[in-house]
């Protein structure tokens, strides 16, 4: 195997490499924390039947158009846009991607932290007794108290970085290979156990039978918000990583697998969670506390709970830092090539500039909580802005810039390997239809709606 590229670049060692990197970055707390909650909150199977849609109508192209810029461009964010269009000023793009990757690295860090402090609490057996309102005061206590999560944030950022400066290959896709298939095993695990918890049935309707009547442009917001966040989409990350992707990898069936896996894990993680929770007879609507209060109420409940709440939080850590790592990557592989710095260097500033912001968005849960912007703490800010925002334009601009700038036959030529790779002419006129008009019109409208409404 090759060690490097034609660009002298660092990259995967394998096909097997790449996918579990990719879906190490797609699937993490976005899965398991966000992707419950948003269920709840947003009344079940309609959310999850929308949220597929989009994952399978825009996900997968705007996944695949990413790809194809990083893999032909060989480059970090910024440059891959300069590269690719010399004459034009595209290279905003790329640095869009890298401050979306800022605010989200920088409040990530931060639940990462509130997962490393809620593995200690299993360790401890902190939650085998305690009553729900207990259970949701101890997190608001924790979560809003200043020394404890900045503790905990610095932590996650550290072991983050600390993967991150041995490299790509040593790195990145050592730690994602051998930790993706236990986080696996964890979570199929748990769900089993759940989804034979008497009373779980009525959680497996809830994420299963749709209640349309829930459904309002609200919900289409959100879920395309999610699609975007737990596809890492917008943010660069794919850009990045496909440039560490050689010439003779099939960037389709790449693609096509990280959404697969990243759905899957999704799947899995709502039926890890949602049958405990009806089983338990507790509302799914509990918002962000959801994986931190109810969660943990019900491990106190189960036999052995104990035991599985390390399991938990255990996978939720790894499944934080499989995509941590990978945020933190494209501001990485943005610095060095911007200003040509060493690895090492690049991560030592990166990480200390983070880990002020995330500083500032853990402190804005507390003592900070009067600081608002637009009526939004900072944490929040910079999760809306993130998800519902900068993912949005940048995958709105990326999927312009590959299908009317780059056009048909650089995405053909990409997508075959220079024709070495037979793909049937109407999966790739589809594709090149939804990246044309669907995609762009889906995320115009449903940006509009969330800005008028
Ligand atoms: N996809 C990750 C999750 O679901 O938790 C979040 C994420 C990772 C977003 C990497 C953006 C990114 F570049």
């Amino acid at each position: 195997m090759k060690k490097e590229n034609n660009n002298g670049r660092e990259s995967f060692s394998s096909s097997f490499g790449i996918l579990v990197a990719l879906a190490g970055s797609a699937v993490g707390l976005g899965n398991l924390w966000r992707f419950p909650y948003l269920v709840g909150e947003n009344g079940g199977a309609a959310f999850i039947l929308i949220y597929l849609a989009f994952v399978f109508l825009l996900g997968i192209p705007i996944l695949l158009s990413e790809f194809i810029i990083g893999r032909r461009s060989q480059a970090s964010a910024r440059k891959a846009f300069q590269i690719l269009a010399p004459d034009e000023n595209w290279g905003f793009v790329g640095l869009l991607a890298v401050i979306c990757c800022t605010l989200i690295l920088s409040f990530y860090s931060v639940v990462g932290g509130w997962g490393i402090e809620y593995l200690v609490k299993s360790f401890k057996f902190d939650f085998t007794s305690a009553s729900d309102e207990n259970l949701a005061s101890m997190f608001s206590t924790f979560s809003t108290s200043t020394w404890t999560p900045l503790i905990c944030h610095t932590v996650f950022l550290s072991v983050t970085a600390g993967i991150v400066v041995s490299g790509v290959k040593k790195g990145i896709e050592s730690f994602s290979k051998v930790m993706m298939p236990v986080l696996f095993v964890i979570m199929i695990g748990i769900a089993i156990r759940s989804l034979t918890l008497p009373g779980g049935e009525a959680g497996v309707a809830y994420l299963f039978k749709p209640d349309w009547s829930e459904v309002d442009g609200h919900t289409f917001l959100a879920a395309l918000g999610q699609a975007f966040f737990s596809l890492s989409l917008g943010s660069g990350m794919v850009i990045t990583y496909g440039s560490y992707v050689k010439k003779h990898e099939h960037i389709l069936k790449l693609s096509v697998e990280t959404a697969l896996a990243d759905t899957i894990f999704a799947l899995i993680a709502g039926c890890a969670i949602m049958p405990a929770v009806f089983a338990f007879g507790i509302s799914p609507g509990e918002g962000p506390g959801l994986v931190f209060i109810t969660l943990p109420y019900i491990f106190g409940k189960l036999p052995m709970g104990g035991y599985i709440a390390i399991l938990f939080f255990f996978a939720l850590l790894l499944a934080a830092l499989t995509s941590s790592i990978s945020v933190m990557e494209v501001i990485i592989a943005s610095a060095m090539e911007e200003f040509k710095l060493k690895r090492k260097t690049a991560v030592i500033s990166v990480f200390l500039g983070i880990w002020v912001l995330g500083c500032l968005c853990s402190l804005s849960l507390g003592p900070l909580n009067e600081w608002k912007v637009v009526g939004k703490t900072i944490f929040d800010l910079f999760d809306y802005l993130s998800a519902n925002v900068l993912m949005l334009i940048g995958g709105l601009l990326v999927v312009f810039f590959v299908a009317w700038k780059l056009g048909k036959k650089a995405m053909h030529d990409e997508l075959t390997n220079g024709g070495t790779l037979k793909i049937p002419n109407w999966v790739i006129d589809t594709l090149y239809f939804l990246l044309r008009f669907i995609a762009p019109a889906a995320i115009v409208i449903i940006m509009i709606f969330q800005y008028v409404s």
